[in-house]
């Protein structure tokens, strides 16, 4: 159907839809929150969306809206963040921290595709996916839904991850719609405090939040999520300058706005702006949200609102409009179920990406010549950390143990690898043989001392050290931000008593989002991180631990040295004084881009062609053996009208290079990637001199190279 067909059709049904019709479709039904009987009633009555419902309980509520006077298709929605996760036998993905590692928007792109067709698959048509919000505040417990802290890389992942999910063609059976969220500079509440006050300007949100979501759009994604915080004192919900000026005006976002949980009744009970549910109705409606998640109340409340004025019946049609467009374009109302293909969910092929993702997730950070571990010199490895066989901790959020069903005692369901399993697997091969010890709990640190004696008695005995360390489940997520980013628990105790056993030791960090490592970052051999990877990520570190994958893993995150100095992005604005504490070295531990590998890359030969806007530049691996790498280009505007970042990434390529292999890379810039916006909210790139910075392990590298030009 063309777009000229889809408004007939959705103008036509609006026509003969009753004031009741049009305030059901923009409301989003919880499935968990409310009794089967009331979930019927809503489809009977036309509600617009259900979420949280999995297969034949989604089969059953379509069958009922179907049969509604107006026949409205439902669309069911999910939180499919990391795959269908929520479903135990869907492929679990790596976090999207995770997945940013891999600087790979082709692999995201491709778990995208692998997402949406579980998801169809389950009758299901929309995942609330992606999260576009910056992790620059570590202390926030959502930064591993994020894709790290940076505005490019976020976008740039943003993009494929949508592509893979919409397809090129949104009314195939296994395409479903996807979810820029949470708009807008969620991330930055203040001190981290979930959904806390966004003290951000409005330049700030174009130059920095924005671009994220603007790629969003042009890519296509057919749905935006409010997010629920404030702006300077003005809920996201109740913006219009946000969701209609910048989101349709500007942007020409042409899909609909879901507010995000319960955002409506939000405004009364957590924002103190509106007294009734009639008047919050009318200013999320009013303000340019088309659907309310959750609050069931706003079906009342619009009808209250229309009939007191306060609210024009156009605004709904005008919000139905946008609805029924999209279900139209996704081709509901021909194929309500989409998918049907059962046997996607979880296949050989989607866990091959799996596998391959948590492999490109892993970072490694530090090694003095302790990995790969040499077959042969390590015969006997202790293995210790309790988040080394711990699925709940190496799943981290967002999967069946989590949202919304709280499974916490569900045994996992196979095959999934942790890191104990992982090496066990690879000891014969390689000669060792591994004991395994909890040591200490990660939360909860009773009862430890013959956890922690057993632990040392095994590290005493062995040739080399792992310790994992990391949080828990228990310590991330939404509303669970930390003021405390130091190892919980008896974990550093642990690793002091370990360290003064003279053995080797390797630190692998299996967590939600960086902690701080400054101890062991000076004094362990290695130092690996791998944010939740998902069903494979156990088996992933063992082979990057082993020397079976080459790491290729950069962070798109920060790391601090203290909590106290958060917080620490690479591109922040230059600070009068340098932004240095007193009882602190300046700068972060380890900076956004950096990561090493089993081999060396160089780069040479950096220019940029100010004619063709063509940046080139050539990376050689030097080392003995294959491995993939990250070319950052970064730029800096030395004087410009107002402060910018000392650099920013502005492209990025990840390379595979056999040992000795060279390859000519080449960057097509655009005079909008040098741009700034000013104190009156405009965009423009300011005539002058620029440094572009090309580096395959962050902007500070010291093997960077650097390349000045003007534009005129
Ligand atoms: C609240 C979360 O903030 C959002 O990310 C999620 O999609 C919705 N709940 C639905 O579960």
């Amino acid at each position: 159907m063309n777009n000229v067909e889809i408004a007939a059709r959705v103008r036509h049904l609006i026509e003969n839809m009753t004031l009741e019709e049009k305030a059901a479709q923009m409301v989003q039904v919880p499935c968990n929150m409310v009794s089967w009987e009331e979930a019927l009633e809503w489809a009977r009555r036309g509600a617009g969306s259900f979420l949280h419902v999995l297969g034949e309980k989604a089969r059953a509520l379509q069958k009922e809206a179907r049969a509604s006077r107006m026949g409205i298709p439902v669309l069911f929605g999910i939180d499919a963040v990391r795959g269908h996760a929520l479903n135990e036998h869907a492929t679990i993905f790596p976090t999207q921290l995770a997945m940013a590692c891999s600087f790979d928007p082709e692999m995201v792109e491709q778990i995208g595709r692998d997402t949406a067709c579980e998801v169809a698959a389950d009758g299901l048509h929309w995942t609330f996916s992606p999260i576009l919000c910056l992790g620059r505040d570590l202390r926030w417990g959502r930064v591993d839904e994020t894709f790290g802290e940076d505005t490019y890389l976020t976008g740039e992942l943003g993009q494929a991850i949508i592509k893979g999910y919409q397809g090129g063609d949104l009314s195939a059976r296994d395409s479903i719609l996807a979810c820029a969220k949470h708009y807008i500079a969620y991330g930055e509440a203040v001190g981290g405090r979930d959904s806390c006050d966004s003290e951000v300007s409005f330049r700030k949100i174009r130059e920095v939040f924005l671009p994220p979501f603007e790629k969003a759009v042009q890519s296509g994604c057919q749905t935006f999520m409010t997010a629920y915080g404030s702006l300077d004192g003005t809920p996201c919900t109740a913006s219009e300058k946000l969701l209609k000026t910048i989101l349709r005006d500007e942007m020409g976002f042409d899909g609909f706005v879901v507010t995000d949980w319960d955002n409506v009744d939000g405004l009364i009970k957590r924002q103190y702006v509106c007294e009734t549910t009639e008047d919050a109705s009318a200013l999320a409606a009013n303000a340019g949200n088309d659907m309310m998640m959750t609050t069931l109340g706003f079906y009342d409340g619009a009808l209250k609102a229309v009939r007191s004025g306060k609210l024009k019946e156009s605004v709904l049609d005008k919000a139905v409009e946008h609805i029924l467009t999209v279900k139209m374009r996704l081709g509901l109302f021909e194929n309500p179920e989409k998918g049907g293909d059962a046997s996607q969910i979880g296949s050989p092929s989607h866990r091959e990406t799996a596998l391959q993702a948590a492999r490109e997730s892993v970072v490694l950070l530090k090694n003095d010549d302790m990995l790969p571990l040499e077959a042969g010199k390590t015969k006997k490895l202790a293995l210790i950390g309790a988040n080394a066989d711990d699925l709940l901790a190496q799943y981290g959020d967002w999967t069946y143990f989590s949202h919304p069903n709280r499974r916490l005692n569900h045994p996992g369901v196979r095959p999934y690898v942790t890191l104990k399993e992982g090496l066990q697997a690879l000891a014969g091969q390689n000669g060792f043989e591994v004991t395994y010890d909890k040591g200490c709990p990660i939360v909860n640190s009773e009862n430890d001392a013959e956890c922690m004696a057993a632990a040392l008695s095994d590290a005493a005995n062995a040739d080399a050290v792992i310790y994992c360390v990391g949080d828990r489940f228990e310590q991330v997520g939404e509303n669970k931000d930390r003021a405390d980013l130091a190892l919980s628990g008896r974990q550093t105790e642990l690793y002091r008593q370990l360290l003064a056993l003279h053995k080797p030791i390797c630190v692998v960090l299996l967590s939600s989002k960086p902690l701080c490592l400054e101890e062991m970052a000076q004094s362990a051999n290695a130092l690996v991180v791998a944010f939740n990877g998902g069903m494979y990520a156990g088996q992933a570190i063992a082979e990057v631990l082993t020397g079976a994958v080459n790491p290729s893993g950069k962070l798109p995150v920060s790391f601090p040295r203290h909590v106290g100095q958060l917080p620490v992005y690479y591109n922040a604005l230059p600070g009068w004084h340098g932004g240095r504490y007193e009882d602190l070295a300046a700068g972060a531990l380890y900076s956004f881009g950096q990561g090493l590998s089993y081999t060396f890359f160089q780069l040479s030969g950096l220019k940029f062609n100010v004619k063709t806007m063509r940046c080139t530049v050539k990376i050689s691996n030097t080392g003995k053996r294959a491995g993939a790498s990250v070319v950052q280009i970064y730029f800096s505007d030395p004087v410009s009208s107002v402060m910018t970042p000392g650099r920013q990434l502005a492209a990025f390529k990840r390379v595979m290079l056999q040992a000795g292999e060279s390859k000519a890379l080449l960057f097509q810039m655009r005079r909008e990637d040098f741009s700034l916006v000013l104190p009156d909210e405009r965009r423009v790139t300011e005539p002058g001199r620029f440094i572009l910075t090309a580096s395959a392990n962050g902007p500070d590298d010291e093997n960077a190279l650097h390349a000045e030009f003007r534009l005129e």
